[in-house]
């Protein structure tokens, strides 16, 4: 008899137990980590994560923008590259006196070079432009803003 008891709420507990799990896997938010990993597998090919979608940058001021989107190109140390195609100096470049030419450039593409500036939001464009022309030999103290960037696009 008492074993029988014993068997029974061993049972029970165990029946509970079931019960108890079975609840918790019906929770939404108890999403099991299969998954919450999916997005991150849908963008395999990002692995750094820059970029927020496949349309936008993500890096969040001018020395990392360079790097990330203008230094592929132009090089590194903004020399530029001549070989299968030709990359023109940023650095020590006299045309970047005027701030609206390296602006519009960037927003609108000139030639071989593409319009990098519609994968960047306005403010992202004022650095970039801002930080080539105060870098690599510039010394142009004149800024631009975010304002700019949004009526040159
Ligand atoms: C895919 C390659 C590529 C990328 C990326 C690129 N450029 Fe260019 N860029 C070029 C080429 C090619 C030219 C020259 C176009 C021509 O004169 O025919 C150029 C020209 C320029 C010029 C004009 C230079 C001059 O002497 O007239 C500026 C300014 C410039 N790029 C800035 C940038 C900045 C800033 C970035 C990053 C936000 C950038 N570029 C990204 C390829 C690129």
């Amino acid at each position: 008899m008492k074993n029988q008891i014993r068997t029974l709420a061993i049972a029970a507990i165990a029946t509970l137990g079931v019960v108890a799990s079975a609840a918790v896997a019906q929770r939404p938010d108890a999403a099991p980590s299969t998954m919450i990993a999916a997005p991150t597998e849908a963008h395999k090919g990002d692995a750094d994560g820059a970029f927020v979608s496949v349309s936008r940058f993500s890096e969040p001021d001018g020395p990392s923008i360079y790097k990330r989107v203008c230094a592929g190109c132009h090089m590194s140390d903004a020399k530029g590259a001549k070989g299968a195609g030709f990359y023109p100096a940023l650095a020590a470049n006299a045309k970047l006196a005027s701030a609206g030419y390296p602006l519009y450039i960037v927003l609108h593409g000139y030639h071989g070079m593409p319009a990098v500036g519609k994968m960047m939001n306005d403010q992202q464009v004022a650095d970039v432009v801002n930080y080539v022309r105060t870098n690599f030999g510039n010394k142009y103290k004149d800024k631009v803003t975010a304002a700019d960037a949004k009526a040159t696009r």
